[in-house]
């Protein structure tokens, strides 16, 4: 079986990555380190505890609580103050559930027992990662390979002028990361996510199946639903109507040898110092930097597959 460690700030697309990785057969997720990001640690990790729950058991570690530097943000605005959709859970595991061991040494000791066989998907603020190749320098060579969503590739943000969230609630740890992870890294773009949408009458069909997991999905995906469909948004327009689960692409391409048909393969790093550019990605498209080591972004996907691996998650 493919073994995976999860990093994430479970937010909505985040419990959809989640269960879509859970739904593939050949795939064993060794654990699930929590860090801040679209909510707080603590909400994290209840949010994957209440994920776990529905599927199967996995440890579940909770990781840094604030980035390096810098502010620490939340997208309540679009995931909810739990970060779930602030659907009533009643029966929500409590944090009694976390185990003791804290995420980041978690991480270390899962790699250096499995040496050159695990794949990390991160899919919130790199935070964690970058505290565990401070720790233990070695700990990305003994990755088989790193998924990330996070960045930007033209420079289009979502939080600030130029910034995606991931990258620009904890810039030093995505910088420390681009530029320390000597493993092969796999990104997929905000921009990436942009264009491939899925229709929303996908998303009805796929929110319709008659079960505990769908019904789950329905009730956490309301609020992020309704912040995203806003016919009146110019930004909708410029891609297209749809909704956007940045998380699953890049867990389909940790989970699916076959979803990517198409890498752009250069060299990329963190801006740090701009005012308006800080957390941004930057391409090193012209090798100036002189960087060897050159990041694959995701170019072009298989859509259908996309669709699949997402019924799938919620069978
Ligand atoms: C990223 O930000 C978060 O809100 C999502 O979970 C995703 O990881 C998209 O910019
Ligand atoms: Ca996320």
């Amino acid at each position: 079986a493919k073994k995976l460690l999860v990093d994430v700030d479970c937010g909505v697309d985040d419990a959809q990555a989640i269960m879509m990785a859970l739904a593939v057969p050949d795939v064993q997720i060794l654990g699930v380190t929590c860090v801040h990001g679209n909510t707080t640690t603590e909400n994290v990790c209840k949010n994957v505890l209440r994920v776990l729950k529905l599927c199967t058991a996995i440890p579940v570690f909770r990781g840094a609580s604030k980035p390096i530097l810098g502010i620490t943000r939340n997208a309540s605005y679009f995931h909810g103050v739990d970060g779930l959709g602030d659907a009533p859970d009643p029966e929500a595991p409590g944090l009694d559930m976390v185990q003791k061991e804290g995420a980041v040494s978690a991480m270390i000791r899962i790699a250096t027992e499995h040496p050159g066989e695990v794949t990390l998907v991160a899919t919130g603020p790199l935070t964690n990662l970058a505290l565990a190749v401070r720790l233990d320098p070695t700990f990305p060579q003994k990755l088989k390979g790193l998924y990330i969503m996070g960045g930007n590739t033209e420079s289009r943000g979502n939080t600030t002028v130029c910034g995606e969230f991931n990258f620009v609630s904890d810039p030093e740890a995505a910088y420390i990361v681009l530029n320390d992870y000597l493993c092969p890294v796999y990104i997929t773009s905000w921009e990436f996510t942009c264009r491939h949408k899925l229709p929303w009458e996908f998303c009805d069909e796929w929110l319709s199946q008659d079960n505990e997991k769908a019904k789950f999905m329905k009730r956490i995906f309301q609020h992020s639903m309704n912040e995203a469909y806003s016919p009146q948004s110019e930004k909708e327009l410029v891609d297209g109507f749809g909704f956007v689960s940045c998380d699953s692409y890049a867990m389909a391409a940790a989970v699916d040898d076959s979803f990517v048909t198409e890498y752009e393969q250069v060299a990329v790093t963190v801006e740090l110092a701009g005012t308006c550019t800080r957390g941004m990605m930057v391409l090193d498209t012209l090798e100036l930097l002189n960087k060897k080591h050159k990041a694959f972004l995701l170019k072009r996907v298989d859509m259908d597959k996309f669709k699949s691996l997402l019924i799938n998650a919620l069978k």
